[in-house]
């Protein structure tokens, strides 16, 4: 009897457990070349079992196992990819999330609740999956939005509670990568005012690398918020797999690459929480940044590719709409101008053909005018003593000129010599109790304080309100945060990188909101604000302050990695002057074009050429701004570089090929094009020539079928210093 009871219980016990197990949940977040594939575990916690090339088979994701990485010693471990790392559990490397809940406690241990899916206008889906601490009452949604064509995936977290007091959040990343790969190597980009976008490569080894800026605004200025990664060898330009990535967030942050003791690599993207503990109330939601990245079989060239549609098609602010040709004057007047000037600048701008005059720093603050970098910046009303008529004679000249108007400023800036900064000490972020340290002579406004966001935000709305027929704003940004104490945030200091930048984005959703057709340049001292979200706002953005043209064919060798050449804003100007017209504004015309110069100091030809170049750009602008980039030769390995465009439809491109500094009879070689339908016939035109010369490029009008041009090549390279080519090629 005793027997057929404990069989019976037995029996009951195996029933009840095998309606207990419940299969692994796969959470596939896919685009049409890859996917990230996401598993629950028996333990109730989710893991990424897979990140790579699209899978052809579903069958196969159970395979894919959570714990597989886990023993290498083949032990049955429990260690593996958590989705969402989180602190003081059995990982020892870098967590996602670290916190201490209300009653002290450091440890967080998330379980899977539940994902859900959604289709964003049919071209994307969004899954959200939902996460839970299984002892405290915290939540964790993940948020993945994956472009299916364009093969981007971005993913940001939400963190909340509902502990009885605020919790911690110490470490709260916008998302966790992880590889496993014999070796991985890194690219970077470094340094700083007039040296932006600079790539150099390392082999990772054990232990962290970290990419992060503590510089809270002007926030890109030494480390760029981009990465590439290649597998076996550093990653390269057309061939192998690589993946790139970035986060959008406009202050500090911070990307760790860290290899654990089993060789794995994890990558973690966020705000750094560098001085940035974060109290969050009960019912408060923290939303961290984007995580974007890519990732691709064939090097970076397509990655960069993936990049570019993306953010034409969804991120960058009117990213499928035209572009302004302008002319500006901080390069050629600086500081020194009066309406006259200006009103002269206008006519030469539309003599050259350009479409819009912009009128840079310099043109504001009475009481203490800003006639050099010490004064004026918070006084936003025109300085009259240049300016008799104020921004609406501006307005009114640019008319009679006919061109647009643009104007820049810097609102999130004080200078201590300032009505603003007379009234409203309290309003800009310095110590009470230290000598303070000035960045230029200015400091950063409180923007943690709304009062300070609706002023900010009163400076653009102002302006526009007593001018409205206003085409265009730079919107500058020359000083980190310095002197790090809010007089507002009082005794949550370690809130201030973070209030600081929300309130920024505060301002730019306002007047996005307000002004939806205004396009406005991003620019920080340069290119140190380079980031997607702030490029939501933002329909393009200064690269650099450096337009040495052969300065510019790195720095633009390196943005175009991750942006779309028409957000790339490239000027002419004096600077280098032993490259001629020609070669600077070649170097110029491949991304969004403008000039900086005193069309005076230009010779007649020179001036010809330049209104010649205008009118090409403005024929060619479909290719330019909205057509594919390839990068064909790097200025990094050869004295050359060479680049191209060419439109979707593939019936236009336009090779753009530079000789820097060659070496005496150094051996040319023939550039390979890319991107072309290899049946159709081209037919190649040297363009940009200066008035009355003849084209030197030996193949000049020749007719070649696209496969020809790819795969054999044309010579448009010299050995002379300092030459350049665009090249038009058009299908027959
Ligand atoms: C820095 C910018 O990068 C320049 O283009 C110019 O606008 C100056 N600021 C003006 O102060």
């Amino acid at each position: 009897m005793r027997r057929i009871l404990s069989l019976a219980l037995i029996a009951l016990f195996a029933i009840s457990a095998r309606a207990t197990e419940v299969a692994n949940e796969i959470i596939r977040i896919a685009t049409d070349a890859t996917d990230l594939i996401l598993s629950t575990a028996p333990n109730g916690r989710l893991y990424q079992v897979y990140l790579g090339p699209k899978l052809l088979h579903p069958e196969d994701f159970a395979k894919l196992s959570p714990y597989s990485r886990a023993g290498s010693d083949g032990s049955a471990a429990t260690r593996g990819w958590e989705a969402y790392m989180t602190a003081g559990m059995e990982d020892y490397f870098e967590p996602a999330l670290q916190v201490t809940h209300a009653d002290g406690n450091m440890s967080t241990l998330l379980k899977y609740v539940s994902s859900e899916k959604k289709s964003i206008d049919g071209n994307a889906e969004e899954t959200v999956i939902t996460l839970k601490d299984d002892y405290y009452p915290m939540e964790v949604k993940l948020h993945y939005i994956s472009y299916a064509k364009e093969n981007i995936i971005k993913t940001w977290s939400e963190i909340s509670h509902t502990e009885k007091k605020p919790v911690l959040l110490h470490r709260y990343a916008s998302g966790i990568i992880y590889f496993e790969r014999p070796s991985y190597y890194l690219t970077e980009f470094s340094g700083d005012w007039a040296q932006e976008m600079q790539m150099s490569h390392q082999q990772l080894q054990f232990g962290k690398k970290m990419i992060d800026t503590k510089l809270g605004s002007r926030a890109a200025m030494h480390a760029y918020p981009f990465f590439e990664l290649g597998f076996g060898e550093p990653a390269k330009e057309d061939a192998g797999e690589v993946v790139m990535g970035t986060i959008g967030w406009t202050g500090n942050y911070r990307f760790t690459f860290e290899i654990d003791n089993l060789k794995n690599l994890r990558v973690l993207a966020g705000i750094n929480p560098f001085a940035s503990t974060y109290e969050l109330k009960p019912g408060e939601v923290f939303t961290t940044p984007e995580f974007i990245f890519t990732r691709s079989d064939n090097g970076k060239g397509e990655a960069s590719r993936y990049f570019h549609d993306w953010a034409r098609n969804y991120q960058l602010r009117d990213g499928k709409g035209d572009r302004l040709t302008l002319l500006n004057n901080w390069e050629n007047t600086a500081f020194k101008f009066d309406e006259d000037i200006l009103a002269g600048l206008m006519k030469e701008a539309k003599h050259l053909g350009v479409d819009m005059f912009l009128l840079d720093d310099g043109w504001f603050a009475n009481k203490y005018p800003r006639n050099n970098d010490r004064a004026g910046l918070g006084d936003w009303e025109a300085m009259k003593a240049k300016l008799p008529h104020g921004v609406p004679g501006l307005v009114a000249k640019a008319k009679e000129a006919g061109v647009k108007f643009g104007i820049w400023i810097e609102p999130e800036m004080v200078n201590p010599k300032s009505e603003l900064f007379e009234k409203h000490p309290d309003w800009a972020i310095h110590l009470p109790n230290r000598e303070t340290y000035y960045y230029r002579n200015q400091l950063v406004l409180d923007l943690s304080n709304p009062e300070v966001q609706d002023y900010v935000f009163g400076v653009v709305d102002r302006i526009m309100t007593e001018n409205p027929d206003i085409a265009y704003f730079k919107w500058d940004c020359n000083s980190p945060i310095t002197n790090v104490y809010s007089p507002y945030l009082k005794e949550k200091q370690s809130q201030l990188y973070v209030d600081h930048v929300r309130g920024v984005y505060n301002v730019f959703q306002r007047v996005k909101e307000k002004y939806p057709n205004l396009p406005m340049m991003l620019c920080s001292g340069g290119g140190a604000r380079c980031d997607y979200e702030a490029l939501k706002y933002f329909t393009e953005f200064w690269c650099s302050d450096n337009t040495d043209p052969v300065e510019r064919l790195f720095i633009q060798w390196g943005f175009s990695q991750f942006f779309p050449t028409k957000a790339m804003c490239a000027h002419v100007t004096s600077w280098n002057k032993r490259a001629s017209i020609k070669f600077r504004t070649d170097v110029a015309m491949m991304c969004k074009l403008g000039f900086d110069i005193g069309l005076k100091e230009l010779a007649p030809d020179e001036l010809t050429y330049c209104q010649n170049a205008v009118a090409n750009y403005k024929r060619l602008k479909p290719v330019i701004l909205d057509g594919d980039f390839y990068r064909l030769v790097s200025p990094y390995e050869t004295n050359h570089t060479a680049v191209m465009h060419v439109s979707k439809a593939k019936d236009k491109a336009l090779v753009y090929a530079y000789d820097i500094y060659p070496r005496f009879a150094e051996k040319t070689f023939a550039v390979k094009l890319q991107g072309l339908d290899p049946n159709k016939q081209y037919k190649v035109e040297e363009i940009n020539l200066m008035p009355g010369a003849k084209s030197r490029f030996a193949q000049n009008g020749q007719i070649f079928s696209g496969d020809y041009l790819m795969k054999v090549g044309l010579y448009a390279f010299t050995t002379q210093t300092l030459q350049s080519r665009i090249l038009e090629v058009t299908a027959q």
